[in-house]
């Protein structure tokens, strides 16, 4: 039960949240979801059940436990991962930090009364521009991040998880009924799931693959490291649908109601779009709260703080990875290792915290050219690019590497015996497992990069 607490954890966070809902906007919704979809069931189910063997098998973190499951240099795939979570952790903690100030001030609201009217757009604007305020909240979430991994208090958070998420799920549905109830709710459901294959391109196609690694945290290791968690007589397949399922569940909820209140309320997606969409999730969320939902003005405060603590359960996981590299192959002990990985990647949360419009320089950062479109989706700022990168080419190819790994190296013998142990559901095929992540996930990840590469973003 810890085990698929601590995992749900660490997919739901701010994937499902604050990014999901918005990179559907901009992929004009319909295809890009369902293409995500595809992925999720297509390449991301077989490569969470291969993780999370992988790790069981070895019980080591992601570096040692590829070394030993896989081979001696497979261990680089694991330095990979490791980077790749450096770099996510540094600007996550950034849109953490929002959900810390969206709790002061839903907290204030609902003390003071909240102020109809307020454009929400201005205000996102105005707080995710203000450099030292953004430092103090990145700041703030650091050191909880750094403080759970530090004390080990795994065990505690865990126990938080298994309240929260519960009532995370409740207020979701909660909004979500008063969201069906807006006069947009039909046209937001047209949007999201009537695909419209003539808005796609092949970026967004990448995009929707590389967050279906991002949402899921595959593609660097957590659910290597987490696999390890897992006891002997617990179904490493039913664990995963599980996972799967719920992240994807919460994924499109959220969508849903956000798109709602933005085709609902005049002037709303303006205010969303005013800000280059990042704020989505603290623009359109407020209004409902405040305007719409019985009790809302207590339930907005409760919501930013499971928003933070969701992405805690995630943050969590990425400082993980890092800190057991550290602690494993370099015997760093824990505390020191902790600290030393948490200060360093702060350093490059500052960057990120400041890319908002607080230092002109890495707000508008700026990599032109075809490989600055490629790599960078043409993002200007160090947030938007950092991002970028880690979703679309780290992450898929930290997974494509896993796919060649669990499919091709290792022995039939071994993932065979770690998926099919007598604790499986009915319903699972290991010739199906096998099937796609020697074949279908492979080639539909490196088709997607290369067709990217050598083709460019769009179809026509
Ligand atoms: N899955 C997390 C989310 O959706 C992010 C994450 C990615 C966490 C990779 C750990 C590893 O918010």
């Amino acid at each position: 039960m810890g085990f698929i607490l601590a995992a749900t954890g660490s997919a739901i966070g701010l994937g499902n949240l604050w990014k999901f809902p918005f990179i559907t906007w901009e992929n004009d919704g319909g295809a890009f979801v369902l293409v995500y979809l595809v992925c999720i069931a297509a390449v991301g189910l077989p490569i969470m059940m291969a993780e999370l063997l992988v790790g069981r098998k070895s019980q080591k973190s992601a570096v040692g436990a590829l070394k030993e499951v896989v081979g001696p240099l497979w261990g680089s795939l694991g330095l990979w991962g490791v980077l790749c979570g450096f770099v996510l952790l540094s600007y996550y903690t950034v849109i953490a930090g929002w959900s810390l100030y969206y709790f002061a001030k839903s907290s204030s609201w609902l003390i003071n009364g909240f102020p109809t009217g307020t454009n929400m757009g201005d205000l996102f604007g105005a707080q995710s521009g203000n450099g030292a305020l953004q430092l103090g909240l990145s700041l703030a979430f650091s050191i909880a991040t750094v403080s759970v991994v530090y004390f080990g208090v795994q065990k505690g958070i865990e126990r938080i998880a298994k309240l929260f998420l519960p009532v995370l799920f409740g207020i979701l549905v909660l909004l979500l009924i008063s969201a069906l109830g807006m006069s947009g709710s039909g046209e937001a459901l047209r949007f999201i799931f009537r695909p419209n294959f003539a808005e796609l391109d092949r970026a967004s196609v990448l995009e929707a693959l590389g967050h279906s690694f991002f949402t899921l945290s595959l593609g660097m290791g957590a659910m290597i490291t987490y696999g390890s968690y897992i006891s002997k007589n617990q179904s490493i397949v039913k664990a995963s649908a599980i996972i799967v399922v719920l992240d994807t569940l919460i994924a499109l909820i959220a969508t849903v109601i956000m798109f709602s209140v933005i085709f609902s309320v005049p002037g709303m997606d303006q205010q969303v779009s005013g800000t280059g969409t990042v704020g989505m999730l603290f623009i359109s969320l407020p209004e409902l709260f405040f305007t719409e939902v019985p009790f809302g003005q207590v339930l907005g405060p409760l919501f930013y703080v499971l928003v933070a603590l969701a992405a805690l359960t995630s943050t969590m996981s990425l400082l993980e990875v890092v800190a057991s590299y550290v602690i494993d192959n370099h015997g760093i002990a824990r505390n020191k290792a902790t600290l030393m990985c948490g200060g360093v990647i702060f350093l490059f949360t500052i960057l990120a915290a400041v890319s908002f419009g607080a230092v002109p320089a890495i707000t508008d950062l700026q990599l032109g050219g075809a490989l600055g479109d490629m790599f960078f989706g043409g993002k200007v700022g160090w947030f938007g690019m950092a991002d970028h990168f880690v979703s679309n080419w780290m992450l898929p190819t930290g997974g494509l590497g896993i796919t060649i790994a669990a499919g091709w190296v290792v022995s039939r013998e071994i993932t065979k015996s770690e998926l099919v142990d007598g604790t499986q559901p009915g319903w699972f095929s290991y010739g199906a497992w096998r099937f796609f992540i020697r074949y279908v996930a492979p080639v539909a990840v490196g088709a997607i990069l290369i067709a990217v590469i050598f083709f460019g973003r769009d179809f026509s």
